[in-house]
C-alpha cells in the first residue's frame, strides 16, 4: 500500500474505494497514519486500541470535522457534546429506549415497514436510497412526534432532512466559513436546518402547553418528562430538547435508511437467503413484538441477517475523536489536539476476528459472539450507539414485511458503487422486485 499522497492525502484512493481502501489500513500498522485532506488522522487497527480510545471518552473526547459540521444542526447535544456535559445528557435520553418505550414504538414500525411494502409493484424497479430513506425519516419522526405532527409538517421534515444530510459531505469538505457564502447549496442546507429546527421547537411548545400521561409512546415525550436520577430537579431545558431531538433524527436515518439498503443488496444476491427468511417469518404465527427484551438476539435467522448486513457494511465508516491530554497509544505518543479515529471497516474485514470476512454469511451468528472490540458498528463505550436497539428493531421490521412480500432481484451487473458521504452508501443502487410466487396474482401486498 503506498503511502498518502502529497496533496490530496488520501482523499483519492478513499473516494475510489472506501471499502478497500479502509480495510487495508491494517498494512500501515496497528495506528495507521491517515490524512484527510490537510489534517493528519490515526486510525485504530486493533480491538485492544479500539477499546482503549472508545473506553477512555474523557482523553479521547468527541472531535474533528464531521462532528464540527453535526453541531451545525445539532448544537450541543448527546451525540456532539464534550464528556464533560455527556453523561449527564445520556442519563436524560436514555429512557427513551428502554424496554418499556420500544415496545411502545413497534406498532409504529410495522406500520411505516407495511407501508414501504406496500409502495411497490410487480416487476418495479426501486431506487433502493430513496425507498429506505423514506422508510426511516418517516419513522424517526412519527416515532419523535407521534401525536404532533400533522402531515404537513410530516412531509416538509422528510425534506428537510433530506436535504440537510445531502448537504454534510459538502459542508464538511469546505474550508472554515465557507459554509456561510450566500451560495445556493448553502442557502439550502441552512434553510432545511432553520426548518427542521423550528419544526421541532413547535412541537416541544405544543407538548408542554398540554397535559400528557408516561404512557404517551413518543420520543418527545419522553425526552420531556425524562428526569436525572442523580439530580431529581434536573431537566432538559428548551434547547437541549430541540438539540437531542434534531439528534435523533440526524442520527438515527441516514444510518437505518444505508445498513438496510445494504441489507437488501444483499439479500438480491443470495436468493436462498431470502427463501430460508420466508420460511422462518412464515413459521411464526405473530410478530414477536412482546420479547422480553426487543431488539436483542432473539435467535431467528432475520436477526443474523440483519447483523450480518451490518458488520459487511457499516454505515458510520469513520468516528473520530480529539485527544484532550497528553497520551500514548500503542506505546506512541499523542499530543493533545491530535485526531484520532476508529472506522469498523478495519475490524469488520480481517480475517483474524471474522473468517471469511467478505463473504455474507448470516449463521457465523449462531450462538457466537465476536472478541470485545471487533464489532463496532454501533461503537462502543460510553458514546455508543443510545439508538442501537431501536436500529435493530427498524432494521428486522423492514426486512420481515419486504422478505415476506416480495423476492429481491439484482438489475445492475456490477456492484453498487460506495458513495461517500456521512455514510457509506449504495449509491446509485437499483433492485428489482417480484411479487412472492404464492402471494397470489401479479400485485404484492395490498396493505394501504
Ligand atoms: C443502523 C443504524 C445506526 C448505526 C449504524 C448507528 C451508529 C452509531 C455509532 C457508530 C455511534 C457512535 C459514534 C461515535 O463513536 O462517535 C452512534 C451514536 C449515537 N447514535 Fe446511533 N446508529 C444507528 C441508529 C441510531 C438510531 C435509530 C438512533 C436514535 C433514534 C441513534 C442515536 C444515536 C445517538 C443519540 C448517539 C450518541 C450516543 C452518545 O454519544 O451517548 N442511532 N450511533
Amino acid at each position: 500500500m503506498p503511502g498518502p499522497l502529497p496533496v490530496v492525502g488520501d482523499a483519492w484512493p478513499l473516494l475510489r474505494d472506501p471499502i478497500g481502501f479502509l480495510s487495508s489500513l491494517p498494512s500501515r500498522g496497528d495506528l495507521a497514519p491517515l490524512r484527510l485532506g490537510p489534517m493528519p488522522v490515526s486510525v485504530v487497527c486493533t480491538p485492544g486500541l479500539a477499546q482503549q480510545v472508545l473506553r477512555d471518552d474523557r482523553t479521547f473526547d468527541k472531535g474533528g470535522p464531521f462532528f464540527d459540521r453535526i453541531r451545525d444542526l445539532l448544537g450541543e447535544a448527546v451525540a456532539t457534546c464534550p464528556h464533560s456535559q455527556h453523561r449527564r445528557l445520556r442519563r436524560l435520553v436514555q429512557p427513551a429506549f428502554r424496554d418499556e418505550q420500544l415496545r411502545r414504538y413497534q406498532p409504529v414500525m410495522r406500520a411505516e415497514a407495511e407501508r414501504l411494502a406496500a409502495s411497490w409493484s410487480d416487476g418495479q424497479s426501486i431506487d433502493v436510497m430513496a425507498a429506505t430513506m423514506a422508510y426511516t425519516t418517516r419513522l424517526a419522526l412519527r416515532t419523535l412526534f407521534s401525536v404532533s405532527l400533522t402531515k404537513e409538517r410530516l412531509d416538509a421534515a422528510v425534506s428537510d432532512i433530506e436535504t440537510w444530510v445531502a448537504g454534510v459531505p459538502r459542508q464538511m469538505l469546505l474550508p472554515p466559513g465557507a459554509g456561510h457564502l450566500p451560495l445556493p447549496a448553502n442557502r439550502r442546507y441552512r434553510e432545511a436546518i432553520t426548518g427542521l429546527r423550528a419544526t421541532i421547537a413547535d412541537a416541544v411548545e405544543e407538548r408542554r402547553g398540554r397535559a400528557f400521561d408516561t404512557q404517551e409512546p413518543d420520543l418527545l415525550a419522553s425526552l420531556i418528562i425524562a428526569q436525572d436520577s442523580e439530580d431529581p430537579s434536573g431537566r432538559l431545558n428548551d434547547t437541549e430538547l430541540i438539540n437531542n431531538a434534531a439528534t435523533f433524527l440526524a442520527a438515527g436515518t441516514e444510518t437505518s435508511a444505508t445498513a438496510l439498503a445494504w441489507m437488501f443488496h444483499l439479500l438480491a444476491l443470495h436468493p436462498h437467503v431470502q427463501r430460508d427468511l420466508r420460511t422462518e417469518i412464515a413459521g411464526q404465527e405473530e410478530h414477536t413484538d412482546a420479547a422480553d427484551r426487543p431488539g436483542h438476539d432473539d435467535g431467528s435467522l432475520c436477526h443474523r441477517v440483519v447483523l450480518e448486513a451490518l458488520r459487511l457494511h457499516a454505515p458510520a465508516w469513520l468516528l473520530t475523536r480529539t485527544v484532550t491530554e497528553y497520551t500514548a497509544l500503542d506505546g506512541i505518543p499523542r499530543a493533545t489536539g491530535a485526531t484520532v479515529a476508529y472506522s469498523p471497516y478495519v475490524l469488520h474485514r480481517n480475517a483474524a476476528y471474522f473468517p471469511d470476512p467478505q463473504a455474507f454469511r448470516p449463521d457465523r451468528w449462531t450462538d457466537w459472539t465476536p472478541e470485545p472490540g471487533t464489532f463496532l458498528t454501533f461503537g462502543g463505550g460510553p458514546r455508543s450507539c443510545v439508538g442501537h436497539r431501536f436500529a435493530m428493531l427498524e432494521l428486522t421490521a423492514a426486512l420481515r414485511a419486504v422478505a415476506a412480500a416480495w423476492e429481491l432481484e439484482p438489475l445492475d451487473a456490477g456492484p453498487p458503487r460506495p458513495r461517500l458521504g456521512a455514510t457509506l452508501a449504495p449509491g446509485g443502487l437499483r433492485l428489482r422486485v417480484r411479487a412472492r410466487a404464492n402471494s397470489g396474482g401479479q400485485q404484492g401486498p395490498l396493505h394501504s
